[in-house]
């Protein structure tokens, strides 16, 4: 069956690959963390055609999450509003599934985060116990320290916090790439502020970005929920981080947010995303979405003289 299904969606081009944190990625397209929280179809994501595939965002232990209803669909505005909170198996758990099922045959993230009812002290014990447990099956790990909608009893984008929470990660880490997911709400003084504590940390990427809590230019009524706005609205506000962040360091970042379309990908690439991940739109455009945009990004690629993704990536800064 999955061969049947990579046959049909997968689609297979040099001018594709991008190499990454030092792991070869056959095509630039991802699946958004918070998809499959829980590492339950890694094997048949990457047989739908995309190039890598974040589990998470895992926590220590098993956690319900916020109240049902937690996902509301906007159709109007292609975009959905989670309030999700965290919900998940746990690490142990997932471990165990990534051990009986095997990694899936395209790079794997793991998005790492803390309990809902951790304090300041307590989180940064959840990353290291989260790290350590499941990094050995990690092409990547991912910090999260971004989400609009778990209970907040304390800055987790505070400069002490993070220093401390990549200080005790680095110190148990051989050699899995750490990146850090930021969201899109911040000032860009906040963000630069954020970057310089990434950079004297040896971190070595960032998602950009998390959900929103803005509702600007939304149209539906179903807007008055509160939780994370993702979808056609955060596509600009994302790439807006993305070009902040390219332009004030070197360091890989992986592009998120409502990306749709081939263009919104390729928009993102020449903003400084050397990868880019999707979560709304294989909602609303379902299993050739990746297909689609890596056909896409072919004719775009041509069209504008780049003889890969590679070469594209950033040059809308120039
Ligand atoms: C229902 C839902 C759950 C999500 N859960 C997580 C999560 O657990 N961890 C995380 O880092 N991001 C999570 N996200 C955010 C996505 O990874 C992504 O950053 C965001 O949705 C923007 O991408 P999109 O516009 O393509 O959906 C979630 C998004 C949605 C819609």
């Amino acid at each position: 069956m999955r061969a049947a299904l990579e046959n049909v969606y997968s689609v297979d081009h040099p001018a594709l690959e991008v190499n990454c944190f030092g792991t070869r990625f056959s095509n630039p397209v991802g699946v958004a963390a918070g998809f499959d929280k829980n590492a339950e179809c890694t094997h048949a994501l990457a047989a739908l055609g995309f190039g890598f595939v974040e589990i998470g965002t895992v926590t220590p232990y098993p956690q319900d999450g916020n109240d049902r209803p937690r996902l509301f669909r906007l159709p109007e505005d292609e975009a959905m509003i989670n309030r999700m909170g965290f919900n998940g198996d746990g690490m142990t758990r997932v471990r165990s599934r990534l051990e009986r099922d095997g990694t899936p045959p395209v790079p794997l993230g793991v998005n790492v985060g803390k309990m809902n009812t951790s304090n300041e002290e307590e989180a940064i014990e959840d990353y290291r116990r989260v790290f350590d447990r499941l990094s050995p099956f990690a092409d990547y790990v991912v910090v999260n320290v971004s989400c609009p909608n778990t209970p907040d009893t304390f800055d987790e984008s505070s400069p002490e916090h993070l220093m401390a929470i990549f200080e005790t990660l680095e110190a148990e880490n051989d050699d899995v790439p750490i990146v850090v997911k930021i969201g899109p709400d911040s000032p860009p003084a906040s963000v630069r502020e954020l970057l310089e504590i990434v950079e004297s940390q040896g971190v070595d990427g960032i998602v950009a970005t998390n959900t929103t809590t803005s509702r600007e230019g939304v149209r539906s009524p179903t807007r008055e929920q509160w939780g994370g706005l993702s979808g056609g609205p955060l596509r600009e506000p994302a790439t807006d981080v993305i070009r902040l962040v390219a332009s004030e360091t070197d360091l890989p970042v992986i592009g998120v947010g409502g990306v749709d379309s081939a263009e919104a990908a390729y928009e993102k690439i020449r903003a400084g995303a050397s990868l880019v991940q999707l979560y709304t739109a294989f909602v609303y455009n379902g299993p050739a979405t990746a297909r689609e945009i890596n056909r896409g990004l072919l004719a775009l690629l041509e069209r504008d003289g780049f003889d890969s993704v590679e070469a594209a990536v950033g040059t809308a800064l120039e």
